[in-house]
């Protein structure tokens, strides 16, 4: 039945039947990879709260599809994300999902290679290296971040540009007399689900 003029003016929602996403969508593993392509691997993602990693060499690492993102707080103050990936032989660097770097190195727990937390790689333990080797040559895979208000964004786009919040609908409202950066994270729910986005 379609509403009246009266009813349609006290909201903004659909007026009318439309037609939605097929159920393979949800489901499907090809689907998957291309919700991973078209929007996890290029979009700014909403990762954690600013406070979540207060304190200098907290760190938090994300995964997100087939990739893995540590975020952390450096010596300086400065927010900071990198692939969770060693530039030797891939290893993951922080096997924590959260907590504080004993140091202000990210070393690999495989050969000890280091990192300082601006990402470049400083310390390389082996005396065999091969002729030419240059440490400035394999600093950690950087990853874009941005925050906006408290929220911390990441993306994983090998372009990203700009910030998150250049990339926000401006029609989606206006929360400019919303104290977001005073909000602190009250409960943390995670919730695996057996089905694409
Ligand atoms: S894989 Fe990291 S030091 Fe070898």
């Amino acid at each position: 039945m379609q509403p009246n003029p009266s009813q349609r003016d006290l909201y903004n929602g659909l007026t009318r039947l439309e037609p939605t996403l097929p159920s393979s969508a949800y489901r499907d593993a090809d689907g998957y990879l291309r919700d991973l392509d078209a929007i996890w691997y290029r979009s700014w993602l909403m990762v954690c709260r600013e406070a979540d990693l207060a304190d200098p060499l907290a760190f938090r690492a994300i995964r997100i599809g087939s990739q893995e993102v540590v975020v952390l707080r450096d010596e300086t103050g400065s927010l900071r994300a990198f692939h969770n990936t060693c530039r030797h032989r891939g290893s993951q660097l922080c096997q924590e999902s959260a907590g504080r770097l004993k140091a202000r190195l990210l070393t690999c727990p495989y050969h000890a290679w280091s990192y300082s937390l601006r990402g470049d790689l400083v310390r390389v333990p082996s005396k065999s290296l091969p002729e030419g080797f240059d440490k400035t040559d394999y600093p950690l895979y950087r990853v874009a971040l941005s925050v906006w208000r408290g929220f911390v964004f990441i993306n994983l786009a090998k372009d990203a540009g700009g910030t998150a919040e250049a990339s926000f609908d401006p029609a989606s409202g206006d929360l400019a007399n919303w104290p977001l950066e005073t909000l602190v994270t009250g409960h943390r729910l995670s919730k695996v689900m057996n089905c694409n986005w």
